[in-house]
Parts: C-alpha cells; structure tokens; sequence
C-alpha cells in the first residue's frame, strides 16, 4: 500500500481558528529499530509497549493567515524555546506534501513533557507523536470524514516523519512498526497495533525507569542509525530482528515469560553491542548500569520473579515485570536499585493505550 493515500485534498471547507490539546505517551522497544534507509524507512521491524505515564502534552493554536508558508512559534513549559524549533520546522517541512493546509495557518505550539528536564527520557518519540495528532486533529476538523483508523495510521505516518520511534506512540497497547509477515497489516510507513491476542500476563506490564544517568546523550539516535550503514554486523542484525519479532510474538501470545525474557535482554544488549562495534564506537551504559543488570539476574534466581531489563541509546535501565510482581520489585528497587540511580531517581510507569485528545 503506497503513501498517496495520505495526501490530504482539499475539502473545500476552511476553518478560521481554534485550538486542540492532545497527550502522546513515550514507548519502550523491545525489538529495536536500529538503523534506517532513507525518508525514515526503519532497516528492521520493531515492537514496543506503549507507557501511560511518561507522555508529552501539547496545545496547537492556529489561525487562518494570509500569506502561504510555514510558521510557528514554540513554547516548552511556557517559555518560548528556539533550540527546538530547527527540529519542529523540519518535522514540518517533511509533512508539507501531506498536509498542505499547515502553510495556511499561524501555529502557536505550547508543549511540556511530564516526565523531569534531562532524565535521560528522550522525548522525541511523545513530542513527535503528541505535535502529529494535534495537525491530524485539524484535518479532521477539515475533513469531518475521516475514520478512525485512517486517523490513527496517518498520524504515526506523520509522527515517524518526525522521529522514527515515534510512530509507536499513537495507538495501542503493543505496537509494530515495519513490514513483517506475521503482523497484518504491518507497514515501513506507520505503526500498527499487534494484531494477536495479549496474553492475560502481560496486561498492564510495568516499567519501572532506573535514572543511572540524566545527562545529555553523548550520540544523537539519529547519528546511531546513520553509524549502520556501513557496519560490520549490520546485515546480520537486520536478519535476526525480524526473527526475534517472531519469537516474540508467541511469546506475547502464549505467555512464554522465559522466552520474553530471553528475547528483550538479548535485543537491548545487542543494541548496545551495535553501538560498541560501529565505527566510530561508543560505550553508552555506565558501570552502574552493569551493576544493575547483575542485581536483576540475581534478583530473579533467587526469588524467581520474572523480572527482566531493556535499554534504550543510553545509560538508563528499564525494569519490565508483571503487574502482580509490583511489591516485591518496589521493594527491591527502592532497597537496591534506587542508591544506583542518579539522584536515587526512577519513574514507576505502565503499559498504556497510547494518544488521548484532552481538549
Ligand atoms: C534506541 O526514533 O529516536 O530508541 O528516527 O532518528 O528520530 P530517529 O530515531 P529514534 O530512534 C530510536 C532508537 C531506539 C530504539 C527504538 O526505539 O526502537
């Protein structure tokens, strides 16, 4: 199925002004994306769970104006934050061809992340998602007759125009980007929702966020992908994603924690075995993060919890965990996880839905 579908026509109707309020959460990958062709083409399908606490909240106001083009102005927590406008006016630009009735308004963007400045969270997935329902918002409002679904495929469209991961975080509970054969429907171009049956285990999985460090990332994820052209190991590691995808799937299905368990370290752990082998190399973890996934491991022998970890392009480790295992995990956070975070810091989150318009 091509892109075309996605370019907006004309209705006919013109909306003045108005304004629209939507949250988009952040999502964790399981199955990484790693490495991408051009136009944001992920080299690998990926799947990720779906937070429900760690969003972006974002307000578009916009006005009718008279001469045609691109124009905005950006606010991050109130204050107006030209750092971030590069990127927002790119995202834009990109988009143009598909929504060309943002040339016709003045936009005044408010946004603010309810997870804490420079945790470490990149919120590029939630910002990108969150700015995309809010213009798929107006088109509705353009073109009342828009389903649903249509709604929610091209505002991840949208959203991986802006940042790859964030095509994940618009709607469903687990969802995967990238053409793979077991997932119907399942597209390069947006995420789709997966398609099997959940086992009971998984819902509302937590995901307790460790802060091991809050600094600024030392590789930019869109110089990591760029660091797979080129790499040794890449044609391999695109192969064995699709397959780990597969395992997972069952997995996600039958209730198989084992094999979960088995799949997500490996993928988290190849990502940064990816990022040690380009070139040039970068070590992201940090010896705390070392010291964590070891306390999990021996934490999980000895009490027989299924408690596992996965990493994104940082230092900071995610606990994943069945709802039901939430005290004794707490507890050994907070015992002995927590005096290796940063600041003692951590984020209790969950599975979620994904979007939610607010206004
Ligand atoms: C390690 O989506 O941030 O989190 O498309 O360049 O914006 P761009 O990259 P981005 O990459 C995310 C990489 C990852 C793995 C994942 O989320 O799948």
């Amino acid at each position: 199925m091509g892109q075309e579908k996605f370019i907006f026509e004309f209705s006919g109707k013109k909306i003045e002004k108005g304004a629209f309020q939507w949250s988009a959460p952040s999502n964790i990958a399981l199955v990484k994306y790693w490495g991408k062709k051009e136009h944001q083409i992920p080299a690998n399908p990926s799947l990720s769970f779906t937070l429900t606490n760690c969003k972006t909240i974002t307000k578009l106001d916009f006005q009718l104006k008279e001469a045609s083009g691109i124009s905005f102005d950006l606010f991050f927590d109130g204050q107006p934050k030209e750092e971030f406008k590069p990127k927002i006016q790119k995202f834009l630009e990109r988009i143009v061809n598909y929504c060309p009735y943002i040339k016709d308004y003045h936009f005044i963007i408010h946004t603010e992340n309810t997870f804490p400045h420079s945790s470490g969270i990149a919120s590029s997935a939630s910002g990108m998602a969150a700015l995309a329902v809010n213009l798929m918002q107006l088109e509705k409002a353009l073109n009342p007759n828009l389903t649903e679904e249509f709604f929610n495929q091209k505002a991840s469209f949208l959203a991986r125009l802006g940042s790859g991961s964030a095509c994940r975080s618009i709607s469903g509970e687990v969802v995967v980007w990238g053409t793979h054969p077991e997932i119907s429907g399942s597209s390069d171009y947006f995420g789709v929702p997966f398609d099997g049956q959940l086992h009971t285990v998984f819902k509302n999985y937590q995901d307790v966020i460790l802060l091991v460090d809050k600094g600024e990332k030392k590789v930019s994820s869109t110089v990591g992908h760029d660091l797979m052209h080129n790499h040794p190991f890449a044609q391999q590691r695109f192969e064995q994603a699709p397959e780990n995808l597969s395992k997972l799937k069952k997995a996600l299905e039958s209730g198989d924690l084992e094999t979960f368990i088995a799949i997500v370290e490996s993928e988290a752990l190849t990502l940064h075995a990816m990022m040690m082998t380009s070139m040039p190399y970068f070590i992201l973890m940090k010896p705390n993060t070392l010291q964590i996934i070891e306390c999990i491991w021996s934490f999980r022998s000895q009490f027989k919890v299924p408690l596992c970890f996965t990493l994104d392009a940082g230092a900071n480790v995610h606990l994943l965990f069945p709802k039901k295992d939430c005290e004794k995990v707490l507890e050994f956070v907070e015992n002995t996880l927590a005096p290796l975070c940063q600041n003692g810091h951590y984020i209790v989150d969950e599975m979620g839905f994904g979007a939610k318009k607010m206004l």
